[in-house]
C-alpha cells in the first residue's frame, strides 16, 4: 500500500455533520463537515486511550471523543480535556493527525501522507464529470482480496472473454492485438482492440438499429495509487468506469466506482446501469478472491507476464520505484483487524513536517514487535 497520495475515501454526499468512519491503508479515519461545509479528515484514534473519534460528537468545528470527551479541532489539536481544571494547560502532545482534504468529482479525497503541497502527486482528471452530456452513477462493493489484485484486474484486458463471457467480451475472439502504452510518472493508458459481443437487454434495443463493429476500442488506464479507468465504446455510446480500489486491509478492498454514460442519460436508467456494473464486479469477485499469493509479488519474475499484460507490468515497475522511495506501508503499519495488545501506528500527516519538534510526539509508537516509528 502506498502512502503520500490523494485517496478518494468516500462519496461526498455521504459526509455530513455526523462523524463518519472510513478505512484506507489499513487505518481508520473520521470524516465530518465543519460549520462552513468543509471536510475534515482526522486519524480516528484518540491519543488519550485510543477511543474511536468517529463514535463521538461534532460540535461547531470540533469533534469530542466518546470516551472521556477530549475535544479536537479540525486541525486535530486537542482544545479541551473535560477532566482537567480550567486553568490546567493542555499538553502539546494532545493532538491527532489531520489530513488535507479536497472534494472533487463527487468524492472526498484525503492526502494520506506528509508531503508538502507542492510535492504531492496529482489527482487524476475526470473530464466526464463536468460534461453535461454524461450522467454519473455510484456503485460500491467489498471484495475479499488485496486491492492490487482488484486494481490489476480492471486494467487486464485479456481476462474479459473468460470472466465476463458474453456480458463484456467475446469468448470466440480472445486475442489482444499489440497496444502502445502512454505513461507518465503517475499513470499509464492504452487503447486496446477488443471483439465485443452484441449488447443485450435494454441497451441492445437501441443497438439493433446500428451495425455491429468487428472491434471496439477500449481504453484502459491506471492512475496511482489505486484508480483504474475503463472506457468502453458501445454501439450506443460511451461508458466510462473510474474504479477506486480502497485498501481496507491487506486482504480486503472496498471498490467504489464512478460510472459515466452518455446514452440513456435519464435517471430512469440509473438502476439498470448500476446493475450492469455490479454484474461485472460479481463476475470478477470469485476470480480475484481465489488468486494466490493473496498479495501482489514485489519481484516481477515471481509471476509470468505476456505481451497483453503490459499495463500491469508498467504498474509493478513504477510501484517498485516508489517502494524504493520509502512510500510503501507494509503489514506492520496496519492496525485494523487488531490482535489484542498490538499497538498502533498512524500515517504521518503534513503537520509533523511543519512542527519538527512534534514530529514523533503524538505517534502511537510501538507496533507489533515494538519498533518505534
Ligand atoms: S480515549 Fe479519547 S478522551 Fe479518553
Ligand atoms: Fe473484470
Amino acid at each position: 500500500m502506498l502512502k503520500n497520495f490523494w485517496y478518494a475515501v468516500e462519496f461526498a454526499d455521504k459526509v455530513t455533520r455526523q462523524p463518519r468512519k472510513v478505512t484506507c491503508l489499513g487505518q481508520d479515519f473520521v470524516l465530518y463537515r465543519t460549520e462552513s461545509g468543509g471536510v475534515t479528515c482526522l486519524s480516528d484514534l484518540c491519543v488519550h486511550r485510543g477511543g474511536a473519534l468517529s463514535m463521538g460528537k461534532v460540535t461547531g468545528d470540533c469533534i469530542a471523543c466518546p470516551y472521556h470527551g477530549w475535544e479536537y479541532n479540525a486541525e486535530g489539536v486537542c482544545v479541551k480535556i473535560p477532566a482537567n481544571a480550567e486553568e490546567r494547560k493542555i499538553p502539546r502532545k494532545a493532538r491527532v493527525d489531520a489530513y488535507p482534504t479536497v472534494e472533487r468529482y463527487g468524492m472526498v479525497w484525503a492526502f494520506l501522507g506528509d508531503l508538502p503541497e507542492q510535492e504531492r502527486p496529482p489527482i487524476p482528471h475526470i473530464p466526464e464529470h463536468d460534461d453535461p452530456t454524461f450522467k454519473a452513477v455510484h456503485v460500491e462493493m467489498e471484495i475479499n482480496a488485496n486491492y492490487e489484485r482488484t486494481f490489476e484486474n480492471v486494467v487486464d484486458a485479456s481476462h474479459t472473454p473468460f470472466v465476463h463471457g458474453t456480458a463484456f467480451g467475446n469468448p470466440k475472439k480472445p486475442q489482444i492485438p499489440d497496444f502502445r502504452i502512454r505513461q507518465t510518472d503517475w499513470s499509464a493508458e492504452a487503447d486496446i482492440e477488443l471483439s465485443p459481443p452484441p449488447p443485450g437487454g435494454l441497451w441492445g434495443l437501441l443497438a439493433k438499429r446500428k451495425p455491429q463493429p468487428e472491434y471496439v476500442t477500449v481504453t484502459n488506464a491506471w492512475y496511482l495509487p489505486n484508480i483504474v479507468k475503463l472506457h468502453v465504446r458501445l454501439p450506443i455510446g460511451d461508458l466510462l468506469l473510474y474504479d477506486f480500489n480502497i485498501p481496507l486491509s491487506q486482504d480486503r478492498t472496498l471498490v467504489k466506482i464512478l460510472g459515466y454514460r452518455n446514452f440513456f442519460t435519464g435517471s430512469w436508467a440509473d438502476g439498470n446501469t448500476r446493475k450492469r456494473i455490479e454484474k461485472i464486479l460479481l463476475q470478477d469477485q470469485p476470480v480475484v478472491e481465489s488468486q494466490r499469493p493473496e498479495l501482489l509479488p514485489f519481484d516481477l519474475s515471481d509471476e509470468l507476464h505476456v505481451r497483453s499484460d503490459g499495463l500491469q507490468v508498467a504498474y509493478r515497475r513504477r510501484r517498485l520505484e516508489l517502494i524504493k522511495q520509502g512510500w510503501w506501508v507494509g503489514g506492520d503499519d496496519i492496525i485494523t483487524g487488531d490482535s489484542p495488545r498490538r499497538t498502533a501506528t498512524v500515517i504521518p500527516s503534513p503537520v509533523r513536517r511543519d512542527n519538527p519538534e512534534l514530529a514523533s510526539a503524538w505517534v502511537h509508537k510501538a507496533r507489533t514487535g515494538g519498533t518505534a516509528q
